[in-house]
């Protein structure tokens, strides 16, 4: 069974009571058929302290507020400097850090998976195994979800440790859908896209959310905004255009 298309949000905003995660909200509640997938990234990663510590008190309140909306699934934010050795003590760790959110007792701040940012493209023996302990780790601490951020095409044996792989992460004026619609359509259910800079208006990015949602694309996000510090300008049209593209509200 081929999912339809769900909408995969870098929500790399601190949740301040302010509009980028009220708008986040508000979205949840006016689709709530469509899927989100929303990456929150407290400081590059996890943050160095327990989520009862008051560094995290405004992500605690946020995250089990976002937890209430049944159509979401939270993933924490790691990154891999593209499997870089030196850094595998400090992912296992940040991983094990965000598995204390799924086990945290005072609210339910639970995360579904991992995000794994900078993840590589080529296939590397090293790199794989690397990765595979992490995923491994993640998956055994109930980060059960595993999202790759290869930002281009990924060598596919990734798909044995992801569920889904971004396969473009870049600006609306290099996409090539050529090369995202080369891929067999079983690769695509499980594609990812990030395009940043949509310049163009809300009337052709409905065009694009159709074309998007037509490959058969597992998640994708379209940003007016050429960096993930605020919400899209056309982010209420964004996840309309998506809801009426995959046929729910
Ligand atoms: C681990 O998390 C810390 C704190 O959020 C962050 O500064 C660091 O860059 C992260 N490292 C990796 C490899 O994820
Ligand atoms: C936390 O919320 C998630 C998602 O709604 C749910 O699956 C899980 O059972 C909840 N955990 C607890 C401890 O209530
Ligand atoms: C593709 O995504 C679906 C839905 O999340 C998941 O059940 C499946 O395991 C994924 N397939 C691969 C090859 O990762």
């Amino acid at each position: 069974m081929v999912l339809p298309s769900a909408i995969l949000l870098p929500l790399y905003l601190y949740p301040s009571a302010s509009a980028p995660w009220t708008n986040l909200y508000n979205s949840l509640t006016a689709h709530p058929n469509t899927q989100f997938d929303v990456v929150i990234n407290p400081d590059s990663g996890p943050e160095l302290v327990s989520p009862g510590n008051s560094a995290l008190s405004d992500y605690v309140a946020a995250v089990s507020k976002l937890r209430t909306y049944p159509n979401v699934n939270i993933f924490g934010y790691v990154h891999t400097s593209y499997g870089d050795a030196s850094l595998q003590p400090a992912l296992l760790s940040n991983i094990s850090r965000y598995a204390t959110w799924n086990t945290y007792t005072p609210a339910n701040i639970s995360l579904d998976g991992i995000f794994f940012d900078e993840a590589p493209s080529a296939y590397d023996t090293s790199i794989y195994t690397n990765l595979q302990t992490a995923t491994a780790l993640a998956r055994s601490s109930d980060l059960r979800r595993v999202i790759f951020n290869a930002g281009a095409v990924a060598d596919t044996q990734y798909f044995a440790l992801a569920d889904y792989i971004i396969m473009y992460e870049g600006a609306y004026a290099n996409f090539d859908a050529g090369a995202i619609g080369a891929l067999a359509q079983a690769v695509r259910a499980n594609s990812s896209v990030v395009v940043y800079d949509f310049t163009l208006a809300e009337a052709d990015q409905k065009t694009f959310v159709d074309q998007l949602v037509g490959m058969g694309l597992g998640s994708f996000d379209i940003t007016t905004t050429g960096s993930y510090s605020e919400l899209s300008a056309l982010w209420a049209a964004f996840t309309q255009q998506v809801s009426s593209a995959v046929g729910v509200k």
